[in-house]
């Protein structure tokens, strides 16, 4: 029987420390943001004990990404000994019977790409696609599951829609350019990929979204929330259902509603808001059904390469991940259109520009010594495995 895959996820900005080349270090330093990365979880050093939590876990495969800006510090110049790092942590994962899952791209980008314009300019694309041409004969034999992108629907609203992350812009051409570049690159990718690694399965994260509409007959608010929730998980999805992907990458946290109030700049009211200094969101794990049937119509395998519960409180993240695998169950026991869930994360880390408030973790972290420790929440996704 085809294996299910029980894992994790984590980025490398927000557990390694000191991404000193990339724009987000970049952009903390200049104080655009509250707070900074540091050493996050240090896990940059503390990488094999990481590997062995994902293992004392019961998962069988860790999702990670692989920071760019550290292999190509300026244009067009690798840096063999940093390959060499993320190769000696696949080979650790591969030891202890992880499956690695990698992600190319996980929202940074070295600061000169940043200072070129970034992913709003097509040509700048051309860099990335010649880095990993460069990074994956290193990965050969070792690494089958690839992310390209995750999810790009909320990088580039944040960066140019949203005023969240820097430019801190409201332009809806550089929003669509962006996103629309990082689809053409995640197609260059996926014929790179599979003339390097012809066996790997490559896949494109999306975060989802499902409208959140009571039933008031509010078009203010059910026009814009719909077509969020549309273009969220489909816009992507549909331009690569004709052979440019094997497995569609749902990330899954929130319900959403979208209003339009041309009081605000820009001019929508959230609700949860999830952009709110603590950041809220609105969380219920039988919403992952609802995303499971939305993306049905692709008849691609599903992998949840994100789902996880935002809070302080344990014993609701206990709760919620009982419950989302109540749900998922006879999708697991059938292991054919969902062939894998991946919870976010492993470890309490840097919330972008949340800084390390928010708590996601089955870890938490003291940011002094950087010990980690397990949460009830650990032991019931761990017990939960076991079951299957
Ligand atoms: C991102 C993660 C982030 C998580 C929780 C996802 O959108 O991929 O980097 O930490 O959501 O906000």
């Amino acid at each position: 029987m085809k294996k299910f895959l029980f894992g994790v996820a984590t980025s490398s900005h927000q557990i390694e420390g000191d991404n000193k080349y990339n724009d987000w270090w970049f952009y903390e330093e200049k104080g655009k943001y509250k707070t900074r990365s540091g050493k996050a979880c240090n896990s940059y050093e503390l990488y094999k004990e990481d590997n062995r939590l994902v293992k004392s876990l019961g998962c069988n495969s860790y999702r990670f990404s692989i920071e760019w800006s550290r292999i190509e510090k300026s244009p067009r110049v690798y840096d063999d000994k940093e390959i060499a790092h993320y190769v000696d942590m696949i080979d650790h994962m591969i030891e202890l019977g992880i499956e690695p899952m990698v992600t190319l791209h996980h929202f940074t980008n070295p600061i000169w790409f940043e200072l070129l314009g970034g992913w709003t300019k097509k040509t700048n694309a051309q860099y990335f696609v010649d880095y990993v041409r460069y990074l994956l004969p290193f990965l050969k034999g070792k690494v089958k599951y690839f992310v390209t992108f995750n999810e790009p629907n909320t990088y580039a609203s944040s960066k140019y829609l949203g005023k969240v992350w820097h430019p801190f812009e409201n332009n809806f051409v550089k929003f669509y350019q962006a996103w629309i570049n990082i689809i053409h690159c995640h197609r260059t990718l996926y014929i790179l990929l599979k003339k390097i690694l012809p066996n790997s399965m490559i896949g494109f994260s999306v975060q989802c979204i499902k409208p959140k509409i009571s039933r008031k007959r509010d078009l203010w608010k059910i026009i814009p929330t719909r077509i969020a929730a549309y273009f969220s998980n489909h816009f992507a999805f549909s331009q690569f259902s004709n052979g440019y992907i094997d497995f569609l990458g749902a990330q899954f946290y929130s319900k959403l509603s979208i209003k339009l109030d041309f009081r605000l700049v820009p001019p929508v009211k959230l609700s949860p808001d999830l952009l709110s200094p603590n950041m809220i969101f609105d969380q219920h794990a039988k919403d992952l059904l609802y995303i499971l049937k939305e993306l049905k119509d692709y008849k691609l395998p599903v992998i949840i390469t994100e789902n996880g519960y935002l809070g302080d409180n344990d014993e609701k993240r206990c709760e919620y991940i009982k419950n989302v695998f109540e749900y998922l169950d006879p999708y697991i026991k059938d292991n054919d259109y969902l062939i894998g869930y991946y919870y976010w994360s492993l470890l309490d880390n840097y919330e972008w520009g949340f800084g390390f408030k928010p708590k996601f973790g089955l870890y938490s972290v003291n940011y002094e010594n950087f010990e980690r420790t397990a949460k009830p929440s650990a032991n019931v996704y761990k017990e939960i495995i076991k079951k299957y």
